[in-house]
């Protein structure tokens, strides 16, 4: 029989009234999580939960049009909005129109480590106004009828790692699932994840916890999940360039078997696609913005630094998809 942290991913993520069929998350990425790159994801990994980028409440609150980057599919299924900002009053608004977007849970980002945000008091810095983080939570929870979750980081910096204490007021405040990413605002990206942080407040907190950082492979995964007894795991800087990832892990998780890897010709063709559909949603910004992620794809194999630096520079769809099929030819 396997160990009880195996037996229990096998079974379904319950976020509150939401049952969610995959342990394995996509987790917002700021200029990456758009409408086209989550499609790709959910090809691999149709049940998991993913996430927009990150949408700034005021954006939101009174505004007579929705920003794009809160746009979701009809289709698409489980999704979580995600907001930031730290008033309580604009982020139950911003959360009710999330919901009429189609929102499954609305996600409050207390993680964000970027000084323009953190100055006026959003993401990472609510870890040091605890007060409000609750009060932003019972607002927002009060607000709508979907379930409301936080990500957030395990501290300040290393001399103040609070996040035991403040992932338990949390969830006193309603909220129905935690994602903490195992570094302190002040680690930025830098340094390993301490996934020991995920397993102490696992230990705290009856409500799923969600183990994010440095989760790059199925192998990983598998030793986070093990090591902290996290709900489930996130995905991040690893499906840059990698939107396979999720899929890998959610496919181990339910058959014990690995999925044959992408090879250069999918990774190529899965760019192609990736081009050509930013190019549609978005026009002459979606080349632009596709630009960093073509550069992603090429990684691990013959004449991939080149192609790269042909990619980073192009200026039409139809410049880009010739430098990619050149390349499959190749391949
Ligand atoms: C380009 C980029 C954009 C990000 N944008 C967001 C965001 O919008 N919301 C959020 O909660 N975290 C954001 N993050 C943080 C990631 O979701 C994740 O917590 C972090 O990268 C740690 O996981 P990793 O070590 O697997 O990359 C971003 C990270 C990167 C690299």
């Amino acid at each position: 029989m396997s160990p009880k942290w195996q037996q229990k991913l096998t079974t379904p993520l319950k976020i509150g009234s939401l049952e969610v069929n995959s342990r394995v998350l996509q987790s917002p990425l700021s200029g990456v999580t758009d409408l086209v790159f989550r499609r790709l994801v959910r090809r691999y990994a149709p049940e998991s939960m993913m996430y927009t980028e990150m949408v700034h409440a005021s954006q939101v609150y009174h505004a007579r049009e929705l920003p794009k980057i809160m746009e979701v599919d009809p289709n698409e299924k489980p999704i979580s909005i995600q907001l930031f900002d730290c008033r309580p009053n604009f982020l139950a608004e911003a959360a009710q129109k999330a919901v009429e977007e189609g929102a499954d849970t609305v996600d409050i980002n207390m993680g964000c480590p970027v000084n323009k945000i953190t100055k006026k008091g959003g993401g990472s810095s609510l870890l040091r106004q605890p007060e409000v983080a609750e009060a932003i939570v019972r607002n927002v929870v009060e607000a709508v009828s979907v379930p409301v979750t936080v990500k957030t980081r395990i501290g300040w910096d290393d001399h103040e790692i609070n996040i035991l204490e403040f992932a338990q007021r949390l969830e006193a405040a309603g909220a129905q699932m935690l994602t903490l990413h195992g570094r302190t605002r002040a680690q930025g990206y830098n340094g390993a994840a301490r996934w020991e942080w995920i397993k102490r407040v696992k230990e705290v907190l009856s409500i799923p916890v969600i183990a994010n950082g440095d989760i790059f492979s199925v192998e990983a995964a598998l030793k986070c999940l093990e090591e902290t007894g996290a709900d489930g795991v996130m995905c991040s800087r690893g499906t840059l360039g990698y939107p396979f990832l999720v899929g890998e892990i959610d496919h181990f998780l339910k058959t014990g078997q690995k999925l044959k890897p992408p090879t250069p010709v999918d990774k190529l063709l899965c760019a192609r696609e990736h081009l050509q559909a930013l190019w549609e949603y978005k026009g002459d910004r979606g080349i632009r913005q596709a630009r960093k992620h073509l550069a992603w794809y090429c990684k691990g194999f013959p004449g991939a630094v080149e192609l790269r630096n042909q990619l980073t520079q192009v200026k039409t769809v139809e410049q880009g998809v010739e430098l990619i099929n050149q390349a499959i030819g190749r391949n």
